[in-house]
């Protein structure tokens, strides 16, 4: 199974000479090793560098293999990473001790060269198609979700749409009836009058037309939203099509709408458009949709997360007078307090998506850029890993930038790269050949 970046293993034994033996075996063969001496240390650094794979020893002082293992399969980040038992036990019992415990498999030692590696790659191999079959359910069913919504909400809009042009029409001519009337029978009457007093007949006879008009807007609207959700779920068009890719950067945009708008913690998003002029290509475009998708939302986690950081910084006594905002405060300070407080960041958040062709006409570019709390040197080389995340659990997956790799690079023989300075925002690049 190819794969883009080469797996990360760490192995795990508190005897020097047994990490030494096996750091250069798996070097050697093209893993990036990392080890720990302890069960203890294993938790700490599995947690960190969250590695595919774990070879771990059954003995050891402090927390033995067993319960290290038992407590990685506890904890949200690690439990998915496919453990392997090292140990010189050969009793039956203890194997099944292991792989009752969560492993996935166990080597006796001393460790036969030929052996640990196949073991090590039949399960990166497993893990991997795993992988993909989650990728493809989370895909689908987002995409069945949405097409299914909107389904649902075409049926009853095409009624209120279809009915509204009527409704006009009717009430336009009930108002001519009512002038004619006017005209030519004078009202005497004088419960007519009064009940059009009470009605505020001159009013509504200048509002109705422009009531109906605003619900034309807004139906309007319901169906253009139903037209995005319908281009954006095309997930399921297997087949390639020649598609404008504005249209669906646009439908993607649509969807994401209520995360763009204002919150208590910061102003609205944004989105700065710089079209160029591209041709239709030929795509998966459900797929590439769900890239944008992937792309824009993390550019709007990261700049909420910028906001959430603000730096906290500590004011001294003699700052906090400088500070206009806090006057009453300040009197209630000595000379020798201080004070610590959230520093807001005055910014206006923004994304920016501009499309070109290059000059050859050989490629697309789409460049996503964000002006959030950014990516460091050492996390962006790994952003493009299957889980791996820096969002809380339940937050994040970390599928997202691994589907879009997936889609972009396999799918469509593009190019997706990032460049990011750490608190200032990224810029996610998509290319993608016009052939
Ligand atoms: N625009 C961005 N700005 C800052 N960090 C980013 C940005 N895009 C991605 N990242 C980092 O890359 C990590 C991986 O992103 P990815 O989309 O694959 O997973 P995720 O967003 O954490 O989870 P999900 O599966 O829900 O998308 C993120 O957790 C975040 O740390
Ligand atoms: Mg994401």
């Amino acid at each position: 199974m190819n794969n883009c970046q080469r797996d990360l293993i760490l192995i795990v034994d508190d005897i020097p000479n047994n990490l030494k033996v096996l750091f250069d075996i798996l070097n050697k063969s093209g893993f990036k090793v990392s080890i720990a001496k302890s069960g203890e240390g294993a938790l700490e650094k599995a947690q960190e560098i969250l590695p595919n794979l774990i070879l771990l020893d059954v003995m050891m002082p402090g927390i033995d293999g067993f319960e290290t293992c038992r407590r990685l399969k506890t904890n949200q980040k690690t439990k998915d990473i496919p453990v392997i038992f090292m140990t010189a036990l050969s009793e039956t019992v203890e194997k099944v001790k292991g792989l009752h415990v969560g492993a996935v498999d166990y080597i006796t030692k001393p460790i036969e060269h030929e052996e640990v590696l196949a073991r090590i790659n039949v399960h990166l191999d497993l893990r991997k198609m795993q992988l993909k079959l989650v990728q493809k359910e989370k895909m689908s069913s987002l995409g069945q979700l949405v097409a299914g919504i909107a389904h649902e909400i075409n049926n009853p809009v095409n009624f209120i749409y279809g009915n509204l042009i009527y409704a006009q029409n009717y009430i336009e001519n009930l108002l001519k009836l009512l002038n004619l009337y006017e005209v030519y029978t004078p009202v005497s009457i004088q419960e007519i009058q009064e009940f059009s007093n009470v009605i505020e007949l001159d009013f509504i006879k200048k509002d109705l037309p422009k009531l109906l008009a605003s619900m034309m807007v807004g139906s309007d609207r319901i169906q253009e939203i139903v037209r995005s959700l319908r281009i954006f779920s095309r997930l399921d068009e297997a087949e390639i099509k020649k598609v404008d890719l504005h249209v669906g950067i646009d439908s993607t945009l649509m969807i994401l709408h209520s995360r763009l708008r204002a919150t208590q913690e910061r102003r609205a998003i944004e989105v700065i458009k710089e079209y160029g002029d591209l041709v239709p290509i030929e795509c998966y475009a459900g797929q590439l949709n769900q890239v944008f998708m992937n792309i824009l939302s993390n550019a709007i986690d990261a700049i909420d997360e910028k906001i959430n950081n603000q730096q906290v910084v500590n004011f001294e006594k003699s700052e906090v007078d400088k500070l206009i905002i806090l006057p009453s405060l300040s009197t209630q300070l000595s000379t020798s307090d201080s004070i610590f407080l959230k520093r807001k960041i005055e910014f206006t958040p923004q994304i920016q998506i501009r499309t070109e062709l290059t000059e050859d006409k050989k490629l697309i570019l789409i460049k996503i850029t964000d002006n959030g709390i950014g990516i460091s040197q050492e996390i962006q080389q790994r952003i493009f890993e299957q889980f791996f995340t820096t969002k809380d659990v339940g937050k994040g997956t970390g599928l997202g930038l691994a589907i879009a790799h997936q889609i972009i690079v396999e799918k469509h023989r593009g190019t997706l790269e990032v460049k990011s300075v750490l608190g200032h925002g990224s810029q996610f690049t998509i290319a993608i050949p016009i052939y």
